[in-house]
């Protein structure tokens, strides 16, 4: 019987092996991208999806194959051929092809290159479009090195929950957690509970226990702002290093998206190459460039003056009321990297009125130990902080903020074998963005959740 393989199996074992293995009957599956027939001979693109490349597949013109129709599912047997002239390296000459699963005619994927709009409408099928079919493998590549990382570096993977009822970040974005009972909240939980906006509060407590830990999973906010940057949904890595401070974090974090980088260049080479081509032209050079040189620093004070000496100067900004004390928004951020620095760009030591109520206070009072990564194209991926320790300051801010009951607990790690630590978010979705392209964060999402939509 002609041996079953994938279009991987052939990219990897057969142009390894060579012309010998080229005249064995095989038998591939996968799906039409195009079919076309001049006569003599016909041509039928198909992918599997086991590699980003697909595999040409020649046959008899004019014959029933001919009417087989993009986007179909079929079976191929036929002889491998090595074609050292040709585009592709080889291909199949069909000695039978069975039609496995049929295609309407009202198949939307026809066109060669639709938007992304379009595509976005049939989230369902955009796993077969080319784009997509490089996103959602870098994206998988991308959560794989995210664990290989932290595990070669001993980093314990904490599952922090999904449901919780603390609100880390203190802005009020939540999604309440309800059952269908008249009294919501008293029916199963005894009290409001919502679905987490940060796994953070509760990674702190297993750094001070095991050091250094991360949290990997599904974040939400419930953020109205209808942007190209927002979900509310998404991914978020959450790291937390136990006796260190705000430079070991920075430190982390840079030598974390280097890596994320280098990997992703050197596991997805043809993903990669085809969104420097179609995507953003020059993609690769920029994510080189980025891997190569030191990430630039500055505080959000020096932040400021540039964003003053900028509206002077006659940038316009939609909010071009720059004052000390006031929340970036992403026009400013991006000026700062993409005008100014040219690159990512830390920004520290924000205003403690605008960051959150567990960030360490720095000594002059006004500052905390923050620091955001800004880069160009997005603005912030990363938002991280050293943690405040001292339990009389974190208790003040936390009655201030009104949040210390249900939170006494975390507010009793800084009595019981407290330390300095640390720790960031990556928004996973932001940075997948980032390095393929792709610029609206409904394309990096299989099923994006944003206000205003649930289609799927
Ligand atoms: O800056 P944020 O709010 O920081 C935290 O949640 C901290 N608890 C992190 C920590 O120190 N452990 O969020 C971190 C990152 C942002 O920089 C951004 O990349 C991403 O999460 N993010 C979003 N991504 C997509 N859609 C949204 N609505 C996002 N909100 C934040
Ligand atoms: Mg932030």
């Amino acid at each position: 019987m002609a041996k079953k393989l994938t279009v991987r199996d052939l990219y990897s074992l057969y142009l390894d092996s060579g012309a010998e293995l080229s005249k064995e009957e095989i038998v591939v599956d996968g799906w039409i991208r195009t079919n076309r027939d001049n006569g003599q001979i016909g041509f039928i693109e198909l992918h599997d999806g086991t590699v980003f490349k697909g595999v040409q597949i020649v046959y008899k013109g004019e014959s029933e194959y001919s009417r087989l129709r993009t986007g179909a599912a079929i079976e191929v047997t036929g002889s491998f051929l090595l074609t050292p002239e040709a585009k592709q390296p080889f291909e199949i000459h069909a000695s039978n092809i069975v039609l496995v699963g049929d295609v309407d005619e009202d198949y939307p994927l026809q066109k060669k290159r639709a938007s992304f709009e379009f595509l976005r409408e049939q989230a369902y099928l955009r796993p077969r479009a080319n784009t997509f079919q490089a996103l959602y493998r870098v994206r998988s590549v991308l959560a794989m090195n995210i664990h290989r990382y932290f595990q070669e570096r001993g980093f314990v993977y904490v599952h922090t929950p999904e449901i919780t009822a603390n609100d880390a970040e203190g802005a009020g974005q939540v999604f309440t957690v309800a059952t269908g009972a008249k009294d919501p909240y008293k029916d199963f939980f005894g009290r409001r509970a919502s679905l987490t906006v940060s796994g953070q509060l509760h990674v702190e407590a297993f750094a001070l226990a095991f050091k250094d830990v991360y949290t990997f999973g599904p974040t939400f906010r419930a953020e109205k702002s209808n942007t190209p940057r927002h979900a509310a949904e998404f991914w978020m890595i959450e790291p937390e290093i136990a006796f260190a401070h705000l430079e070991d974090d920075m430190e982390l974090i840079e030598d974390f998206l280097k890596y994320l980088i280098r990997e992703t260049l050197r596991l997805c080479p043809d993903e990669m190459a085809f969104f420097d081509k179609f995507i953003q032209p020059g993609l690769l050079e920029k994510l080189r460039k980025v891997e190569s040189a030191p990430f630039k620093r500055m505080t959000y004070s020096e932040g400021i003056k540039i964003l003053e000496e900028a509206v002077k100067n006659g940038h316009k900004f939609e909010n071009a009321d720059i004052k000390w004390g006031m929340d970036l928004q992403s026009e400013h951020e991006r000026y700062l990297t993409e005008e100014h620095a040219g690159g990512p760009l830390f920004l520290i030591d924000y205003p403690k009125e605008i960051k959150a109520f567990y960030m360490k206070e720095n000594d002059d009072g006004k500052t905390v130990a923050a620091c955001d990564l800004l880069v160009p194209g997005e603005g912030e991926i990363v938002g991280g902080s050293e943690r405040e320790v001292r339990p009389e300051v974190l208790k003040a801010k936390m009655d201030k903020l009104g949040n210390f009951d249900g939170l006494e607990w975390y507010y009793n790690l800084r009595r019981y074998g407290s330390a300095p630590h640390a720790g960031f978010g990556l928004g996973f979705d932001r940075f997948l963005s980032y390095i393929t392209g792709i610029a609206n964060i409904r394309d990096t999402e299989p099923y994006p959740r944003t206000s205003g939509t649930l289609r799927y």
